[in-house]
């Protein structure tokens, strides 16, 4: 099958590498012509697990190619649009622009039968406008809304095997074509793109457009709802000595609750969580129901107030003064196996801890060159024994497995202090305190060293500075 995809960006370079791995004929499409050079030179514009490979081999099977020229649509049966909708500058609500500008774009190159089908994140009400303006144009094309779950890290897995595919087809008796219903035919054209994952079982719900554009919108309002609950938890952890780990195993062993997505610490980042909620809000707004999802300003509250905790923190480990300390900033993108720094917590703490006047050294293995480009202002170090060495602090921002393994006892011979706070609970707090550290986790009671504890200290006697 011949597919166009409209917009490169994370989702669209994905989608049309996976497209074509499956064997469909695509064309990428994207106003941005260095990455349409990129990408055509099977170079991945992004870091991302997979994606060189499949990018490379799609490009020598002939099947994929890319373009700067909206006319290089014309003739593909499904037109996927995976532009951007970022959140709108100084407003919550998410900026439509690319989304219309790429249907502008594809207008003329449409044809009797072919089918627009959006996958962007996208205001309830859309799909219908858009499906509105693609009827005005006498083209006869279609429009669908088959939204996207990908999860960065893991974006080529979660497109070859979904775990759901959803359908959001235009209103019944809507129109025909060649006397097939509208319906009928826009799903057909779907199956046919998914038929490998379909025939392997994947589920597919099939239902209208507010429905399928609502899918997407409140998985993530939920995801997200649900580390703000756990940091919520953590909160509440630190006012009593409880452990919010030990919480979350327990709690997560209810089927109906669920161990995934209830890690405690600096909470969620990244080019979707946080301005999908934000967008959610104020579409709820614009609908007179913002009542009704009032709660998600609370859930971005929580998760905003996770990064001064840990600059606090910092602080209070350091005497209440950061001014010239050393602090070694452990992971920079919004979380581990991406190069995105959009909306990254971790970034943020390192940003407002140079802004107090701490001497930030921050690494990251692969988000370092995207972080510079933004905040030149802070230190860098490509590598994690440089970022270490002679720290008075280190705190660790993004789980990356490196880190996760760091061994204390060799860390404690490169830093000054042996402070560390662990924003992503991350860390084993016992094999840190045996080696000598002071241990500071998300919602989680400090930890005495087994020697001192064998001997009867107290955990606040083991912690006192010496
Ligand atoms: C998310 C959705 O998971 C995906 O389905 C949707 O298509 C796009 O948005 P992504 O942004 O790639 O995907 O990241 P995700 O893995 O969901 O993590 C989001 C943020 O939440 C990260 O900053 C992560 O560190 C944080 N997180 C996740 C937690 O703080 N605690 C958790 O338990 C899980």
């Amino acid at each position: 099958m011949r597919i166009s995809v409209i917009g490169c960006g994370y989702l669209g370079a994905v989608h049309a590498a996976c497209m074509a791995h499956l064997g469909h004929e695509v064309v990428g499409i994207d106003v941005d012509h260095d990455k349409v050079r990129a990408l055509a030179a099977g170079v991945s514009p992004i870091f991302e697990p997979n994606l060189d490979t499949i990018l490379s081999s799609a490009r020598e099977s002939g099947r994929l190619t890319f373009s700067d020229d909206p006319a290089a649509a014309a003739g593909a049966q499904v037109h996927f649009v995976t532009v951007g909708t970022p959140q709108r500058k100084g407003e919550n609500a998410a900026d439509m622009t690319y989304v219309h500008a790429a249907v502008d774009a594809l207008l003329p190159h449409l044809r009797p039968g072919d089918l627009v089908a959006g996958k962007s994140t996208v205001p309830v009400g859309t799909a219908a406008l858009l499906a509105e303006k693609v009827a005005a144009s006498g083209t006869g094309a279609l429009v669908a809304w088959n939204p996207e779950f990908l999860r960065e890290g893991f974006a080529v897995e979660d497109t070859l095997t979904p775990d759901r595919i959803v359908y959001g087809l235009p209103p019944a008796g809507a129109t025909t074509v060649d006397g097939v219903p509208a319906q009928d035919h826009a799903r057909r054209l779907l199956d046919e793109v998914y038929v490998s994952a379909l025939e392997g079982g994947t589920p597919l719900v099939v239902t209208d457009y507010p429905t399928a554009e609502l899918v997407k919108v409140s998985a993530n309002a939920f995801l997200a709802t649900k580390i703000s609950f756990i940091n919520a938890m953590a909160e509440i952890a630190d006012a009593t000595g409880a452990d919010v780990t030990a919480l979350a195993d327990a709690i997560g062993h209810d089927t109906r609750i669920g161990r995934r997505f209830l890690n405690a610490g600096i909470g969620f980042g990244g080019g979707c969580l946080p301005k999908d909620i934000r967008a959610f809000a104020a579409r709820a707004e614009e609908l007179g129901k913002g009542e009704s999802l009032a709660f998600l300003r609370e859930v971005d509250a929580i998760n905003l107030r996770r990064r001064q905790h840990v600059v606090d923190m910092v602080v209070d480990e350091l005497g209440g003064d950061v001014v010239g300390r050393k602090v070694a900033i452990l992971g920079l993108s919004f979380k581990p196996e991406s190069d995105d720094i959009r909306d990254s917590p971790a970034l943020d703490v390192a940003v407002r801890l140079k802004g107090l006047g701490a001497d930030v050294v921050a690494t990251d293995p692969h988000a370092i060159l995207n972080s510079i480009r933004q905040h030149p202002q802070l230190g860098f170090a490509t590598n994690t024994v440089d970022a270490l060495f002679g720290a008075d602090a280190i705190v660790l921002v993004t789980e990356w497995a490196e880190y996760r393994d760091l061994d204390p006892e060799r860390v404690g011979e490169l830093v000054r202090a042996k402070v560390v706070i662990d924003g992503r609970n991350a860390l084993d707090p016992q094999r840190w305190a045996d080696a000598g550290w002071t241990y500071r986790g998300m919602g989680r009671p400090g930890v005495a060293p087994r020697a001192a504890r064998d001997e009867g200290a107290t955990t606040q006697e083991a912690m006192a500075p010496a």
